[in-house]
């Protein structure tokens, strides 16, 4: 199929996107996390072709993405206590909430479950889009199913040209991780998937947070999770990555000892000098926001680096780190070394 490409600039650029929402087509489109590849929430058949373009598992929900309250009564049929706080605090924002869904959510949306996503994002063009389409937006990362997630057009365009009507450019992404999930849909409020909202800032508005465990644990063979998404190993790179626990000093020394042709360091920017592999940086090591905003940009590069084996430094697991960790530890498949 023909991809139309629009640049957010360009005037009439983001009717043109609401049109061919209006249609029933596919536009990867903007947010502050990553790239979304959005449809209309209420078209199961446009919402199907989600799927199909990005080879998605029929069984992984899909974030619905609102620009205005109203929008969250249409998907939701209660709000509980807690969302409203939330909603209050970071909305919009790079904070997606499940809660129970109402009727006019089609169950290829969320993929059979009683439960529906929800975020209000507050990239202006997003927000943009879903103003001028009249009705909420699925929008799951826009990424190919098992690719690290789009943080800027060029990413989108490598892996969706050809697959969807059209891709709009809004700049590259400010977060860099995808957003916190967090479930209000049971009796206590669960962590799905770390973001930039940090636990500590839920748990300061909410009390208890329970964390699930695929949060940093692999899975059990055909266990049962809340969060489908997280049963797929995700972010996986052609590289075989290995993530290390360290110091600054130690990581160094463990790298430079194994040194050898095809070996890669994913490190920090204090590191590379220090180093004598091939590296590819992914932010200060001071700063968890930096090292979020360029990790999946820094997994794409490896990707097209040839590297065959990669030491990836661990990020601190608090914080916007424990995104950036969770993320990096679905990329080594599990396997970490810790000096
Ligand atoms: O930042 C983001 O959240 C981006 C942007 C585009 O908004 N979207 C995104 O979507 O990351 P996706 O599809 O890549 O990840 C959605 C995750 C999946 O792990 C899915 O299983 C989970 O959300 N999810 C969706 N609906 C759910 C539900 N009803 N219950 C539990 N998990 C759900
Ligand atoms: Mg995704």
């Amino acid at each position: 199929m023909e991809t139309l490409l629009l640049n957010a600039k360009d005037k009439g650029a983001t009717d043109a996107a609401a049109k061919i929402l209006k249609n029933g087509g596919l536009v990867a489109i903007p947010t502050e996390t990553v790239y979304g590849l959005a449809a209309n929430a209420f078209d199961a058949k446009a919402c199907e072709n989600i799927f199909i373009a990005k080879g998605r598992p029929g069984d992984n929900p899909l974030i619905v993405h609102i620009s205005d309250m109203e929008m969250l009564n249409e998907v939701v049929s209660e709000i509980p206590e807690g969302a409203k706080i939330l909603a209050e605090k970071y909305w919009p924002g790079p904070l997606t909430m499940i809660m129970k869904k109402s009727e006019k959510v089609p169950d290829v949306t969320s993929a059979n479950l009683p439960t529906v996503a929800v975020r209000f994002p507050s990239h202006p063009v997003a927000r943009e889009i879903i103003e001028k389409a009249g009705f909420p937006l699925a929008a799951p990362s826009a990424n190919l199913s098992g690719s690290p997630s789009p943080t800027s057009f060029e990413h989108c365009v490598h892996d969706l040209m050809g697959r969807v009507e059209g891709i709009i450019d809004g700049g590259a992404s400010s977060v860099g991780v995808e957003s916190t999930i967090i479930s209000l849909a049971g009796e206590k409020p669960v962590l799905l998937r770390p973001g930039y909202v940090t636990l500590e800032q839920l748990q300061e508005v909410l009390g208890e947070v329970m964390v699930s465990h695929a949060v940093l644990e692999k899975l059990e063979e055909g266990e049962k999770v809340l969060s489908p998404g997280m049963k797929y190993k995700h972010y996986a790179p052609k590289a075989q990555v290995t993530l290390i626990k360290a110091s600054s000093d130690d990581y160094v020394k463990y790298v430079n000892e194994h040194a050898k042709d095809g070996v890669y360091a994913l490190c920090f920017d204090e590191e590379a000098e220090k180093l004598s592999v091939s590296t590819v940086t992914y932010g200060s090591e001071f700063s968890d926001e930096q090292q979020a905003e360029h990790i999946f940009d820094a997994l794409r590069i490896i990707d097209e680096s040839g590297a065959e084996k990669v030491f990836a430094h661990s990020p601190k697991v608090t914080g916007v780190g424990l995104a950036v960790y969770n993320r990096l530890i679905r990329a080594a498949g599990f396997d970490v070394i810790e000096l």
